[in-house]
């Protein structure tokens, strides 16, 4: 796993103040999206990848789950939250981009607001692909440049600025997970689409 990578040491500084600047989001939106997104999860060894604070494992059924994060601080604190609300998990600090797993050990993956800090998003999912087994899904909530013209074009010059203390918020990361070779089964734009939550399947056929 990569020691110095940007997004991990981002998250070191944020973990402690990261559930009280997410909360006016989390209310407005973000917990009825989450709670619509895990709703839909199939299967029963579930990875959830970049975890942060834990907010989804509320919502999680009764799985063998695995939470993973770049940042032990968030860690800590869902370790703390799972424990909070009695889920049993296994906690990993690992690396979206190097995941720690056999090739199709997951029977689903979830990942929410993630692929905008991951330092290179095609080596992420390509590792999200590799793990997941075939006929397997992925499940993202994710913040990406808009659909709408004028929003994204804002989003492009207000970028630079915001990449230097947060994430991207101008990638199209549902043509990336497409171009992973997942097949987009659910793609509900969200704000303007500024959000989109995605059910993406890898196919059964698929050899890697
Ligand atoms: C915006 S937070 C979202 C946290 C959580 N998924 C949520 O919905 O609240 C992004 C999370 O992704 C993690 N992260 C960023 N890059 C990562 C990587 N390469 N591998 C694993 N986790 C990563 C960060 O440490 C952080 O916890």
């Amino acid at each position: 796993m990569k020691k110095t990578g940007k997004d991990r040491k981002r998250y070191e500084r944020v973990a402690k103040f990261y559930d009280i600047f997410e909360f006016p989001m989390e209310v407005f939106a973000f917990s009825e999206w989450r709670k619509s997104l895990i709703k839909n999860v199939e299967g029963s060894n579930i990875l959830e990848v970049g975890i942060g604070t834990g907010k989804n494992i509320p919502y999680y059924r009764n799985w063998y789950a695995v939470g993973l994060d770049i940042s032990e601080k968030m860690l800590k604190k869902a370790v703390k939250r799972s424990k909070s609300v009695r889920k049993k998990i296994d906690f990993v600090l690992g690396d979206a981009e190097f995941l720690p797993f056999r090739d199709h050990s997951f029977d689903g993956i979830i990942s929410t607001c993630v692929f905008c800090s991951v330092e290179n998003p095609e080596n992420g999912l390509k590792e999200l692909f590799r793990v997941l087994k075939p006929g397997g899904r992925a499940y993202f909530l994710e913040h990406v440049r808009s659909e709408n013209d004028t929003v994204g074009k804002i989003m492009d010059a207000l970028n630079p600025v915001i990449r230097a203390v947060g994430p991207e918020i101008n990638r199209r990361t549902v043509d990336t997970i497409r171009k992973t070779g997942f097949r987009i089964l659910k793609d509900v734009h969200l704000m303007s689409s500024i959000f989109r939550m995605v059910v993406a399947e890898k196919p059964a056929t698929s050899a890697s």
